[in-house]
């Protein structure tokens, strides 16, 4: 993202705010994501003060997860939107937002059949089959939100469909489009869309939907009611048409999502990720091991030892027995590879991330207005004997 500049000022507020209350867990957590898009230095020197300050470790492995990607995005080939596409786009203002073009594709993203399936019928196969989608009447395109527990791969299956597709991928997040027209964030939402639609086919993410699309009723800002509206003039192919742009939305709290967004010809599909199976467990922890010294490594084991561990619960139990036995073969001086038995031992001082997300949803499903919306998930807690 190209928001040194214009985010500075915006950045030295919240560094000032967070000096002014140094406590503030939430505050530092968002100045840390604010940074991940500016500042990625600073970001990890502002990362580890969360830490030492007592910040939730669950929120911090996420955010290291995040930092890592951010490393790893910055570090990729230059982005698209700039280059020159058939239709010349000589009158068009200069893109605003780096597309990119994501390497992971769906067959990376374990599990999750059911929201890949979806996907490929609303977005993939129209695309790849635009004649015949023509013939029945559809077009490539559409929305989709996505919500579930934090780490169980929202974004990494936003960035996988991009990836399958050889589209465009434009992540978006509040701190982006607040940080850019600060007191005009409606034109942030305009250049969005407008970028998107000269980057076809493009998906668009809009991540932590809900610090966006929050209810327009429930209290705040002026600025916040003027990016839905404008997001839903853009959703309803008012600007522009749509066609090629897939529009993508991820939040662990979909409850808060201002209705409007959910009505059909907007959001009209809301999808639920959850936590891998068994067989995705495995898949994630062959996958994170694969070509490391842990050739007798018991994945089915490891996969039944780990149920409720979120994708990214996994990789970092992973992460953490492989720095153990790194650090273990240099003691030694020869190559001590990775076992199950550390595999699990480390598993068995883990509390899954998602369990306090599965214990925050019960009261909203039971004192919630029920439309439907949150079938998928009543379904799995009651499969699961969750109260
Ligand atoms: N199904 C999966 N297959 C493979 N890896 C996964 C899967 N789910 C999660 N992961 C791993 O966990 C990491 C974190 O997942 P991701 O960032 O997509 O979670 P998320 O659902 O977007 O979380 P949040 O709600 O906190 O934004 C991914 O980068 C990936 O390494
Ligand atoms: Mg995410």
């Amino acid at each position: 993202m190209n928001g040194a500049d214009s985010g500075d000022g915006f950045v030295e507020v919240i560094a000032r705010e967070v000096e002014a209350d140094p406590g503030n867990l939430a505050l530092r957590e968002d100045f840390v994501t604010l940074l991940l898009e500016n500042d990625l230095g600073r970001a990890a020197v502002e990362l580890k003060k969360f830490e030492a300050v007592g910040g939730d470790p669950a929120r911090v492995r996420l955010l290291r997860a995040r930092l890592m990607a951010a490393r790893m995005r910055a570090s990729t080939p230059p982005p698209l939107a700039g280059e020159s596409r058939q239709d010349g786009g000589s009158a068009r203002p200069p893109s605003v937002w780096d597309a990119e073009r994501p390497a992971v594709t769906l067959a990376d993203v374990a599990g999750l059949t059911e929201v890949k399936r979806h996907l490929d019928t609303t977005f993939l196969a129209p695309l790849r089959n635009p004649d015949l989608a023509a013939a029945f009447g559809q077009r490539p395109g559409g929305s989709l939100l996505m919500y579930g527990p934090p780490g169980c791969g929202k974004t990494f299956i936003a960035r996988a469909i991009a990836g399958d597709l050889g589209a465009s991928f434009l992540h978006v997040t509040l701190a982006d489009l607040l940080s850019r027209w600060i007191g005009e964030s409606e034109k942030a939402i305009q250049s969005v869309f407008r970028d998107a639609r000269a980057a076809t086919p493009c998906v668009i993410f809009f991540d932590e939907f809900d610090a966006l699309g929050g209810r327009r009723t429930s209290g705040g800002s002026q600025s916040m009611r003027m990016l839905v509206t404008q997001l839903l003039e853009e959703l309803d192919g008012v600007a522009g048409v749509n066609d090629g742009v897939y529009f993508l939305a991820a939040t662990n709290r979909p409850w808060d999502i201002d209705s409007a967004l959910r009505r059909p010809g907007r959001i009209d599909r809301t999808v639920l990720v959850l936590p891998p199976d068994a067989v995705a467990r495995a898949a994630i922890v062959q996958g994170a091991l694969e070509g490391k010294p842990a050739d007798d490594v018991d994945v089915v084991a490891v996969s039944a030892a780990t149920e409720g561990f979120s994708g990214a619960d996994l990789s970092h139990l992973t992460t953490t027995v492989l720095q153990q036995a790194m650090v273990e073969s240099m003691s030694r001086g020869e190559l001590v590879p990775v076992t199950t038995d550390a595999l699990l031992a480390a598993a068995g001082g883990v509390t899954p991330s998602t369990t306090s997300w599965f214990d925050q949803v019960a009261p909203v499903l039971e004192y919630g207005v029920d439309d439907g919306t949150f079938d998928q998930l009543r379904a799995y807690r009651v499969k699961r004997g969750m109260r």
